[in-house]
């Protein structure tokens, strides 16, 4: 136990008070406990969640706080796990009455049993995060410490309150948990809790895959997402959540010819497209974007090591690793599959000649992503060798100039043909038919290889050309 430390800066906002009183007339201890506590000591920007642990009913607590406190949004109550919710101003405070709990080896689903503090800090995960405040007007704010949590946040320390086989048994998301706070806090797993993940790795199987993925999220939203993401490789947990990775994992060699390790590669992409984006999207894309080369890999005796088509796989095999983490299956997986898909777009005309019609192509296919596109390709440059790295950079360079020039003077971005459907059957007098696809077609592959520019009057004139070429024949008016 620490010795009397008070945190009363910590309780500042007026809710605590109100909450004070209510628990008081309620006759009930409560106590801010968990994140709040340990980021207010950590320094770290004000959190806006708040736990609260009320030793007794939490939930006739939220509900007794709701009705003193003007403003307060309607109590959310979840009956099964015996907690609730509300927000106030731009907070939100979640209640559990403190318990006791043991849970079934196969099964999330704990037998709960009212208890103390105590037993409640017990069941908490790391000692860092049963730091409690009590808000007992009579020591208010008093720390209430009984794993010398303070003390392992000063040593930078992740320790279980119990044994970590115990703990992490319980909840086996937090080995996820465990591996996200030493990520986003620079903190090291204290040996003996690092061996119990390690041991027990697989029964992340147990915990459902959305659960997995917020902490993933979280993982990826840190400045150097390879610490949290080889934190889980080598606890096994990589292999098992996302073994689409780790298949990248690597070196082989064939009479002396040698492919470069991809799944150090890729952290090292995260990496780098972490220093220039927050966009937690594109840094999925960028962890993803090499997937399809452990399936496509073949060594062609004549030129080496090959990896063909794995952009297009791997945009397919984003969909199904979408799918079984129950990840967005919106516009979020269109966008990392495209990107996916596209990865390898850029770099093929940096290399090759610049042609306009190519930078043509990746504009109009690209569209709206096509900065981050981008941003994905210069982060994949992980060479080693600085002639190679100018080079590479050289010729995005150039490319980035070549998509400004054409940009400007062809306006392909969210391309809107100059000539529709329905002139097209206006002119020829014709209803819907496969012709007018084809028209389409002709005039936009026109102008994304240069043959005429992005306007009307040319698109028009090719229009009658190829609708001609069809055997269609323009009504009068429309010539
Ligand atoms: N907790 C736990 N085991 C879990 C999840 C949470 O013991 N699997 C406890 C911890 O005491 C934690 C508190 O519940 O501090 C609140 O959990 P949560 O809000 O998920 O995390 P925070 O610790 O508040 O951290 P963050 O806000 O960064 O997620």
């Amino acid at each position: 136990m620490s010795p009397n430390i008070y945190c009363v800066e910590a309780l500042n906002h007026p809710v605590f008070k109100t909450l004070s009183h209510v628990a008081q007339n309620l006759d009930l201890e409560c106590y801010v406990i968990g994140g709040y506590v340990r980021d207010h000591l950590l320094n770290r920007a004000g959190s806006k969640d708040i736990d609260i642990v009320a030793v007794g009913d939490g939930i006739a607590l939220a509900q007794a706080l709701a009705d003193a406190l003007p403003g307060a949004s309607e109590v959310s109550v979840f009956k099964n796990y015996g907690t609730a919710m509300l927000h106030y101003q731009d907070i939100t405070l979640e209640f559990v009455g403190a318990r006791k709990e043991s849970y079934t080896h196969n099964s999330r689903n704990p037998k709960v049993a009212p208890g103390s503090l105590a037993d409640d800090q017990n069941r908490r995960d790391f000692t860092i995060n049963a730091l409690a405040l009590s808000l007992d007007q009579n020591q208010w704010g008093a720390l209430l410490d009984p794993f010398t949590g303070v003390d392992h946040l000063a040593a930078k320390l992740l320790i279980t309150p119990l044994d970590p086989q115990v703990t992490f048994s319980d909840d086996p998301l937090r080995m996820m948990r465990a591996i996200r706070f030493a990520a986003q806090l620079d903190f090291t797993i204290d040996p003996q809790a690092w061996l119990s993940i390690k041991n027990q790795a697989e029964r992340i199987k147990i915990i459902a895959p959305e659960r997995i993925v917020d902490e993933l999220n979280k993982i990826m939203s840190t400045p150097k997402p390879s610490a949290g993401l080889s934190l889980m490789y080598e606890a096994g947990l990589l292999d098992i959540i996302l073994p689409e990775v780790t298949a990248l994992l690597g070196v082989e060699e064939i009479e002396g010819q040698r492919h470069k390790d991809n799944f150090w590669h890729t952290l090292e992409v995260v990496d780098n497209i972490s220093r220039t984006t927050e966009k937690l999207w594109l840094r999925w894309a960028a962890l993803l974007h090499d997937i399809g080369k452990a399936p496509t890999k073949r060594f062609d005796p004549k030129i080496g090591w090959t990896f063909h088509g794995h952009e297009f796989l791997g945009g397919k095999m984003v969909h199904k690793l979408f799918k079984r983490l129950h990840m967005p299956l919106n516009e979020k997986v269109k966008y990392v599959q495209k990107l996916v898909a596209m990865s390898s777009r850029p770099i093929i005309i940096a290399e090759d000649f610049v042609t306009d019609s190519a930078v043509r192509r990746l504009v109009f296919d690209a569209s709206d992503d096509l900065e981050d596109l981008m941003t994905l390709c210069e982060a994949d440059i992980t060479t080693k060798n600085p002639k190679k790295q100018k080079r590479y950079m050289q010729n995005f360079a150039t490319v980035r100039q070549k998509i400004a020039e054409v940009e400007q003077r062809d306006h392909l971005r969210n391309f809107q043909p100059p000539v529709d459907g329905a002139e097209i059957m206006e002119t020829f007098g014709i209803g819907p038919s496969p012709f007018i696809g084809q028209i389409k077609e002709t005039i936009k592959e026109a102008i994304l290889e240069g043959e005429i520019p992005n306007q009307k009057e040319a698109a028009r004139a090719l229009m009658l050309k190829k609708g001609i070429s069809l055997g269609l024949t323009p009504i009068n008016s429309a010539l």
